[in-house]
């Protein structure tokens, strides 16, 4: 099997003591694939994803995430503070202490890698949900993150926006070899991903090819 680029094992993690969330769980994800994880609302997808970034510490397990790592919230406008598209960008390089030089080019082409090349001097405000996602990523990319975590980063999107954000991050994942893993409860989605994993009383119940999953899920 290919190496992991992110693993829990036996992960348990409440929130108190009756609120459980994951009980001994464990997942896998390939480096260089495009996984999504999917559960009912309330099943621990969002915990998870703040155990994978350190946010939250597990009560018991082990987790590991290749490094630099990523993430991408559900909501731009929590995630995106700088007045415009390439001063944000230039904002996550910020502790990296980089010459402004390699800053500018970082900037320069992480834009022009989500498609927003042209916009590196557009106020934040005047972009839709769907582009203000891909400044998010944008920062990812300029960090030269190779693990990506998105927390339903389509929930916000119009049905247009929401398949070009996948298909984009389709196309990041096979020309960077970045390793990203998105949570969604659309089930179109997973058309585009390697890999699926479903979440179901704080355990992963299942794993596979998408395709698979989404019979499943139709059929529930
Ligand atoms: N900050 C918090 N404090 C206490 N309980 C929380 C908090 N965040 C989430 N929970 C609880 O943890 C469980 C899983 O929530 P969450 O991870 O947000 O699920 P999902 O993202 O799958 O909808 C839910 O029962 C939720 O009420
Ligand atoms: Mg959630």
């Amino acid at each position: 099997m290919t190496e992991a680029a992110i693993a829990l094992t036996d992960v348990s993690f409440s929130w108190s003591p009756e609120v459980p969330v994951l009980r001994s769980c464990s997942l896998e994800v390939p480096r260089g694939e495009f996984w999504m994880l999917l559960g009912t609302n309330g099943s621990g997808k969002s915990t998870l994803l703040k155990l994978l970034n350190g946010l939250l510490v597990p009560d018991a397990g082990v987790i590991r995430v290749v490094q630099p790592m990523g993430f991408v919230f559900q909501n731009p406008d929590h995630q995106l503070v700088m007045p415009t598209v390439g001063a944000d960008v230039a904002f996550g390089l910020g502790s990296d202490r980089l010459p402004p030089a390699e800053v500018r080019q970082r900037v320069d082409e992480a834009l022009a890698a989500v498609n927003l090349g042209h916009m590196k001097r557009r106020p934040i405000y005047a972009l839709s949900g769907g582009q203000k996602q891909r400044v998010a990523i944008a920062g990812a990319i300029a960090r030269h993150c190779d693990v990506v975590l998105l927390d339903e980063p389509t929930a916000l999107l119009d049905p247009d926006s929401q398949l070009d954000l996948v298909a984009q991050v389709q196309q990041l994942v096979k020309a960077r070899g970045m390793t990203a893993l998105w949570v969604t409860h659309r089930l179109a989605e997973l058309d585009y991903c390697d890999g699926a994993l479903l979440l179901e009383g704080g355990r992963v119940v299942d794993r596979g090819h998408p395709e698979r999953l989404k019979q499943r899920l139709m059929r529930q």
